[in-house]
């Protein structure tokens, strides 16, 4: 059984990871139709899937004290308090061939890009899967052409598991389709 906390707020050095705010939506729905973000996503979302998707971020969050976060940049920083995308946690849906288990994904706005945000916010979001929710593994997976997201799971140390498959959404000649699964256990981020 994995554990519920009271909602967290993660805060590193820069960033604050936290619940989301209404005025988060609109960022978000821009992010989610920007072409070069969904890069490797199978569509454009529209503002109303974007906002449902953000909503049933809130309400994770709400329900178990942790999930995708909205992430922020901290004071001190020129955009302070800006929205620039989400990081976090999320129990993995039962149709993966590798289910049940935690996964970790991430989604930043493209104007933000290259700032090391994303692996700051995912460390933080990792310390917290092996400290506080006590978790043994944490999983990650994208597209197997998503260069950039592999990249970053390789950065925060994570190992390619050598067990591609298909993504059980989509048709298995989708371009898409093929998958790679990471994993990091808690020893190795020990
Ligand atoms: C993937 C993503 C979250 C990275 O965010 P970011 O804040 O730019 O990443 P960081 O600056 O923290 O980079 C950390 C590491 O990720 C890798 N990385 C990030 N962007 C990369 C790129 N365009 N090409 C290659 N490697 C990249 C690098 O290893 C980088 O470490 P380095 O800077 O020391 O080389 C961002 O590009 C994004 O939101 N992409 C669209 C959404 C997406 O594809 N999500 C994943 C779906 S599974």
């Amino acid at each position: 059984m994995i554990k519920h906390t009271p909602i967290s707020i993660l805060t590193t050095e820069r960033l604050i990871l936290r619940q989301w705010q209404a005025d988060d939506f609109a960022t978000f729905a821009q992010m989610n139709a920007d072409p070069k973000v969904m890069q490797y996503f199978p569509k454009l979302l529209s503002e109303q899937t974007s906002d449902f998707i953000a909503h049933k971020c809130r309400q994770l969050i709400h329900d178990k004290g942790w999930g995708f976060w909205a992430v922020s940049l901290r004071e001190g920083s020129e955009n302070k308090g800006n929205f620039i995308g989400m990081v976090g946690l999320n129990e993995i849906h039962a149709d993966m061939p590798f289910a049940p288990g935690v996964e970790i994904g991430w989604r930043l706005h493209k104007a933000y890009w290259r700032n090391g945000y994303a692996f700051e916010a995912a460390q933080a979001a990792l310390k917290f899967a092996f400290t506080v929710l006590d978790l043994d593994e944490i999983v990650a997976f994208t597209a197997v052409i998503n260069k950039p997201s592999q990249q970053l799971m390789q950065r925060l140390g994570m190992r390619n598991t050598q067990q591609d498959f298909n993504h059980p959404m989509l048709n298995p000649h989708h371009a898409l389709a093929k998958h790679v699964l990471y994993k990091i256990s808690k020893d190795d981020w020990r």
